[in-house]
């Protein structure tokens, strides 16, 4: 049995809220909480930051200064040279989507991707809706599912906003309401369309996600994403049987 888990938490808002209340049925102590201008009070085994992408940078300083383990769910920062700051010093997990079945679509979305690639009739598109609220557009889990389906679909080089050339992936962007995020990844072709939706009926999924990613975190050093996690439970999930 491993010990228990204490994590501290980067954010006071919707995503860390419901982190806050799935820990107790994950085994996972909260050690502290730090909002907007609080400092973390204490030592704790993993940090995740469900905060806001301004603060990101701070936020990983404090790890690199205190050897903490850092999880980053925030969305739409960008650090290229997030490797080389960490230098193998502590371990830090970033994912756009804390969802298990996020990460299966973003592998089907490389499969469509492959198939549109068979026939330049075969349009992939990209389509995402969130509560009206959301900072980022597209959001971090749009933008991995369309590396995905370019990475399948070479043909397609830029993903765009809108209407798009023959090369570029058409993405959609829907800010309404108070839904917690929809995706949807689809083909269309002149006879027929496919197409592959997951929608997110509450926060739990990534606050569940969250936790399980901090667990798997603990110990690591180096720079993992969800899908180093998620491997583990997909790949056996992708072999059918031997065939080439
Ligand atoms: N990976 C995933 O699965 C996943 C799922 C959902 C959301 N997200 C991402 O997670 C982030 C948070 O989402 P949310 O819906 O919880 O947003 P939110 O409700 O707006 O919460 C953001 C929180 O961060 C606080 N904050 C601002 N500056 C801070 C700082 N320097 N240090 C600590 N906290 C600070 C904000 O405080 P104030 O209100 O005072 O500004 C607020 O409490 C977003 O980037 C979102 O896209 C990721």
């Amino acid at each position: 049995m491993n010990a228990e888990l204490r994590i501290g938490l980067f954010g006071r808002g919707r995503l860390a809220s419901a982190i806050v209340a799935a820990a107790p049925a994950a085994g996972v102590a909260l050690a502290w909480q730090a909002g907007r201008g609080e400092a973390p009070g204490g030592p704790s085994d993993v940090a995740v930051d469900a905060s806001v992408a301004q603060a990101v940078v701070d936020h990983l300083d404090w790890a690199l200064a205190t050897g903490t383990n850092l999880v980053i769910g925030t969305t739409g920062w960008f650090l290229p040279d997030l490797e080389a700051r960490i230098g193998g010093r502590i371990g830090v997990l970033t994912a756009s989507n804390f969802s298990l079945s996020v990460a299966l679509m973003a592998r089907l979305a490389k499969v469509l991707g492959r198939f549109a690639a068979l026939d330049p009739a075969r349009d992939p598109y990209l389509f995402e809706h969130h509560h009206r609220l959301k900072a980022d557009a597209p959001s971090g889990t749009a933008q991995l599912l369309a590396a995905a389906l370019q990475a399948g679909c070479p043909r397609k080089t830029e993903w765009t906003l809108g209407p798009a050339a023959p090369h570029q992936l058409s993405v959609g962007v829907l800010r309404a309401g108070a839904e917690f995020g929809t995706h949807t990844v689809g083909l269309d072709a002149p006879a027929e369309v496919l197409e592959l939706t997951h929608r997110a009926r509450s926060r739990a999924p990534f606050a569940e996600g969250a936790l399980a990613a901090a667990r798997w975190l603990r110990g690591r050093k180096g720079l993992f994403t969800m899908d180093d996690l998620a491997r583990e439970v997909l790949d056996p999930l992708f072999d059918f049987g031997g065939t080439p």
